[in-house]
């Protein structure tokens, strides 16, 4: 029912942008570009990219479809593809573009990348993303990672808290903050939130070389091992902290409840960073930045990528300036620098960021270096959307809420539903 609905408004949505494939002049000077920001601190850094683009006289033109994660937008954009009408770029992670890529709606833009040295500058593990056959078809903005806290200073104060080492830390600190009469952890309640907040209990709880068996080698005996299910015991000690009404919250609003001080903390991407920055606060003054306890050393990354959809002719001088400016090394320290991320190419200075963004910046690089930069489950860079969007959102939602009962069904529940995706 959901799943028609959502159809049904994709389908009003390309209905309502009738974009025509023919030429016009009009056309050529348009970017037309879907995308999920629509929080502030979102819509904030994309103003960067849209102001730049103006000044070199594009237009823009919006494809907003709110939700975080990008669950409907991936609908929205499937409906547009299918019928002809492809964005010139689409906000996309992980594997949704490799699918598109390899359905050959994708464009190429290699001349660009082979001018511009894009291969030296760009990680190569985000390279098998946003190249085909070694033709570049996708151009990465940033770095997200998904294990992190946002802390609320005053509260952590207030309550006696210090930084939590490690899972048992955590939950000391939660409870704290639960007697103190706060709400120790912000949460809303969607599946794509619990999911991405699953892939962190599942590094703190495992470390890396597990989380790798487990979520990139699908191993099945790690998939069902104790390690596992200690994971989902740990994943469960968390719904006690949460407020009565988180379900169904949007990210931003649980952001929100941080930077109140209605809640100590919230686990989240750094896209919550954002929404910090919009708010005018200061990391170490009115906010802190952890990684989420137990995970230090490693990022679980997803990157967000614009795919670049063949468009026809009279549309692609804008596309190339689009890629062009993305890729400029000024919009991305200035993008980054609201976002909350880090920039996706590697010799971008740190100077204008602040001291989360310093240290994203510091711990990629040496999460490279030692193996540790693992892509996020939840966030589509582990596996394809019918196994991250799809089984493991739904069994980790399933859980969270109590509708599977028990980490031993949980992980049964697991194996099947990855099987039954593979
Ligand atoms: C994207 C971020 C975005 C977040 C919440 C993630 O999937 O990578 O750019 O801010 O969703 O909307």
């Amino acid at each position: 029912m959901i799943f028609r609905t959502m159809l049904l408004a994709s389908a009003m949505a390309v209905g309502v942008l009738g974009v025509s494939g023919s030429a016009s002049a009009a056309d050529n000077k348009e970017v037309q570009m879907l995308h999920w920001w629509t929080s502030g601190g979102e819509a904030a850094a994309l103003n960067v990219l849209k102001q730049y683009l103006a000044k070199e006289g594009y237009a823009w033109k919006d494809v907003p479809v709110a939700g975080g994660g990008g669950e409907a937008a991936m609908t929205t954009l499937k409906a547009m593809v299918a019928g002809g009408n492809p964005p010139t770029a689409s906000q996309i992670l992980g594997y949704f573009a490799l699918d598109y890529a390899e359905a050959g709606k994708l464009a190429d833009v290699s001349a660009l990348a082979e001018k511009e040295g894009w291969a030296k500058v760009i990680p190569t593990a985000l390279q098998r993303f946003t190249t085909t056959d070694g033709k570049w078809d996708a151009i990465p903005i940033n770095i997200h990672s998904v294990n992190w806290i946002w802390v609320n200073k005053a509260l952590m104060e207030k309550i006696g808290g210090k930084e939590p080492k490690n899972f048992d830390e955590f939950v000391a600190l939660l409870d704290k903050a639960k007697a103190a009469g706060a709400i120790p952890l912000a949460l809303g309640g969607q599946p794509w939130q619990e999911a991405t907040m699953f892939d962190s209990v599942v590094m703190s709880t495992g470390g890396p070389a597990f989380y790798k068996k487990a979520f990139i080698d699908l191993d099945e005996s790690a998939l069902k091992s104790e390690t596992m299910k200690k994971s989902f015991d740990n994943l469960a000690k968390l719904r006690g902290y949460v407020d009565p009404n988180y379900a169904g919250r949007d990210w931003n609003l649980a952001t929100a409840m941080v930077i109140k001080g209605d809640a100590l903390l919230q686990v989240m991407g750094d896209w919550a960073k954002g929404e910090f920055k919009t708010a005018n606060k200061e990391p170490g003054k009115d906010y802190l930045c952890y990684r989420f306890p137990g995970t230090d050393g490693t990022v679980i990354y997803n990157t967000d990528m614009f795919a670049l959809f063949d468009v026809p002719a009279d549309r692609k001088a804008a596309q190339l300036a689009l890629a062009d400016a993305t890729m400029s090394p000024e919009v991305q320290s200035a993008f980054n620098v609201i976002k909350g991320s880090v920039p996706a190419r590697t010799d971008v200075p740190d100077t204008a960021f602040d001291m989360c963004g310093k240290k994203g910046i510091a711990d990629v690089k040496a999460a490279n270096a030692k193996g540790t930069f693992v892509g996020s489950l939840a966030q589509n860079y582990a596996q394809p959307p019918a196994i991250g969007t799809g089984a493991y959102h739904d069994v980790v939602t399933k859980f969270f809420h109590g509708e599977i009962k028990n980490s031993d069904g949980a992980v049964t529940e697991l194996v099947k539903a990855i099987n039954a995706a593979k």
